[in-house]
């Protein structure tokens, strides 16, 4: 049998959980997901996340991605699920606490680009690469000849809000959320998205830039909008993504 770990990917909106197979980076249950328990709170997530290890009657080690800067396992930004609450929270050592289990914590778009490196979009791929993950937020992951750079966070870069004239979080304008939220038609998205993508290219010049998150199954409505200097593809392991690289990550600092 090839080595398992179970990946969690938590989310504003929902917690997913799959046991995955290291070596071929697939998902060997079914993927099961349950809806973020509000109100949100560190109590709460744990409790969630023990459903889903009980629900797989789950007995090795956990690999969990979390939205929001991980540093020493340590939760320091919580944007878009729960914010002060969750600061401070060592939540590998929390969900030790709770269940029993070993349990690593990554960024989720760290998580999500370290899947689609190693077994995705970008598998192979040397040079500078970048993964935006964008869905709720939008989440950002570079790599270095396939060396992750940690924490990034280009879902923060401020950008103008045409509407207030305030500088706000990128991710306030160009994330799935905000196109859903605002109203946007998918070409009104894809043009303010560009503006973005060029912002960022004028800070890093990627080489490769995935597109992973929400958006990535609409490739087609927006993908002929964008003009940047780099190359863009869409990620490949959809929403698969983010567990299948917290499990990775969690063999990588953790017996398996
Ligand atoms: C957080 C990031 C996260 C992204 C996607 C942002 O608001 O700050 O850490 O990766 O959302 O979930």
């Amino acid at each position: 049998m090839n080595k398992e770990v179970l990946g969690i990917d938590i989310g504003g909106s929902g917690v997913k959980g799959a046991v995955i197979d290291l070596k071929k980076g697939t998902l060997v249950t079914e993927r099961v997901r349950i809806p973020t328990p509000t109100p949100h709170s560190p109590q709460t997530l744990l409790d969630g996340i023990q459903t889903i290890i009980d629900g797989f009657g789950w007995k090795g080690v956990i690999g969990c991605g979390f939205p929001g800067v991980i540093r020493s396992q340590t939760i320091e930004t919580a944007a878009n699920i729960g914010g002060k609450k969750f600061i401070g929270i060592n939540l590998a050592e929390e969900i030790g606490i709770k269940t029993g289990l070993e349990a690593w914590i990554v960024n989720d778009a760290d998580a999500a680009g370290v899947a689609e490196l190693r077994y995705g979009a970008g598998r192979g791929c040397r040079g500078v690469v970048l993964m935006l993950t964008v869905g709720t937020g939008i989440g950002s992951s570079m790599f270095i000849d396939g060396t992750l750079v940690p924490n990034l966070e280009f879902g923060h870069l401020k950008m103008r809000d045409k509407n207030t004239g305030r500088n706000v979080a990128a991710e306030r304008l160009c994330s799935d959320a905000a196109r859903k939220s605002h109203d946007l038609q998918w070409k009104q998205w894809a043009l303010r998205f560009n503006k973005y993508l060029q912002y960022i290219q004028f800070l890093c010049r990627p080489d490769l830039i995935i597109i992973g998150g929400g958006v990535a199954s609409k490739s087609d409505k927006f993908l002929k909008y964008i003009e940047v200097d780099s190359d863009v593809v869409v990620a490949k392991l959809e929403n698969r993504a983010g567990m299948i690289g917290a499990a990775y990550e969690a063999s990588k600092y953790l017996k398996v």
